[in-house]
């Protein structure tokens, strides 16, 4: 192999995926250069382990030193997000949003509790599936019942299944989310059992941090946890929010040594930098998000593309959802064909049917651009080879970050 296979691959990357695909997938983003570039600063190198315990019978503050700036760093990445969240606590340390799961899972139930979380069948996050989280921490993992003609819960009777299972944690949130939950009832059922809300903002938490689609915490959530990487346009990572001193000190008691003990303090550092521009940009970033995400709903659905949710205004989210039967009977496509044939022309959606306008939104585009995206979508959707067109779309942005 030559000595400079991974930088001729990083080259090749970049100039693909950034300069010449438009990127329509829900769970990507980019972050600033700014935040990009602190991803290789020497906080890549180093740590920071607050212990202040004994150990080994004398007292210790932190495993390490040379850590005054590692250990604010982190500090201030909290104090964003508390201040961008408006929440008393927050923690920035979770490698994933699948880590920051099983931390608000771990850090609310005991082994032998069930959970109630939306089936996969429904966009529900696969994590939450038997095998994978539950049967890892010992738990048992039912479903809550869903309405799928309004992409939503079917709530007066996933409330009495609250109250008839008696779960230990109850968790909203999914990977396929268009339309935000109506929390109260749900949170009252909770309130009856003893059960702790948990919402897995992982999809929309740049949403939220601008003030779009919903307030988890003020509407009821216990815990909002999820990715930083989705609509927040933050490196990959996870983050976990409270208003309440007893989760926090549960949650902070289930990091070091338990699920976690490296964080990636480059990682948190530019998570700190996404944070310091979402307060400033997110209000206007989330809402051209979401007007994106409605438009192009109207302007694919136009042109035969067969886009969900027409009468619900196609999505309040990021996300737009195609129905695989229509694309099926239109296309003679699964929909795993079709997300192949949409990269042969440089348009990257997902093998799922999602189509997201996080990215798209990053790089400046909004509804007057989205015809013209529409039009190159529904072209390569019958076939035809619009990859140049589609590279010409994409140079006109040329990296102008609006939102930082
Ligand atoms: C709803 C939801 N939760 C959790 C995760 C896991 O996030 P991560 O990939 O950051 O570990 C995902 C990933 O797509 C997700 O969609």
């Amino acid at each position: 192999m030559k000595s400079t296979y991974f930088l001729d691959s990083m080259r090749a990357q970049e100039k693909w995926r950034i300069e010449e695909c438009i990127n329509l997938m829900p769970s990507e983003n980019q972050t600033s250069p700014q935040a990009r570039a602190l991803l290789s600063a020497d906080f890549v190198n180093r740590y920071t382990l607050t212990v202040n315990a004994e150990y080994a019978g004398e007292y210790m503050e932190n495993s390490y030193r040379g850590t005054r700036i590692t250990t604010e760093i982190e500090r201030k990445a909290e104090e964003l997000a508390r201040e961008v969240y408006g929440c008393k606590y927050a923690c920035v340390e979770p490698l994933s949003g699948h880590i920051a799961a099983m931390i608000a899972i771990v850090s609310t139930t005991s082994r032998g509790d069930k959970v109630l979380a939306i089936s996969e069948e429904f966009g529900g996050y696969d994590g939450y599936a038997q095998k994978y989280i539950p049967d890892i921490v010992g738990l048992r993992a039912g479903k809550l019942p869903f309405e799928a003609s309004k992409w939503n819960l079917d709530y007066e009777a996933a409330a009495a299944q609250i109250r008839r299972q008696k779960p230990k944690v109850v968790i909203l949130g999914a990977s396929l989310i268009l339309f935000p939950y109506d929390m109260p009832p749900i949170k009252e059922a909770c309130d009856g059992v003893g059960a702790t809300l948990l919402y897995d903002g992982s999809h929309v938490m740049g949403l939220i941090a601008g003030g779009e689609f919903q307030k988890p915490l003020r509407q009821g959530a216990d815990i909002l946890y999820g990715s930083t990487h989705k609509t927040l346009p933050g490196p990959q990572g996870g983050i976990v929010l409270t208003d309440s001193k007893e989760m926090d000190k549960a949650i902070r008691g289930n990091l070091t040594w338990r699920l976690m003990d490296n964080a990636h303090w480059n990682r948190i550092a530019s998570l700190g930098q996404t944070l310091l521009e979402m307060r400033r940009f997110g209000p206007a970033y989330a809402r051209q998000v979401v007007r994106n995400s409605k438009r192009l709903g109207k302007e694919l659905k136009e042109r035969g593309v067969p886009i969900m949710f027409e009468e619900l205004g196609f999505s309040e989210s990021h996300q737009l959802l195609m129905d695989r039967r229509a694309l099926k009977a239109r296309y003679h496509l699964t929909v795993n064909d079709f997300a192949n044939r949409m990269e042969r022309s440089n348009l990257i959606i997902d093998a799922v049917g999602r189509i997201g306008t996080c990215e798209l939104t990053r790089i400046g585009m909004k509804e007057k651009h989205l015809p013209e995206l529409a039009d190159l979508f529904a072209a390569a959707a019958g076939g035809k080879a619009v990859k140049k067109q589609v590279k010409a779309l994409r140079n006109q942005f040329d990296m102008d970050f609006r939102y930082r």
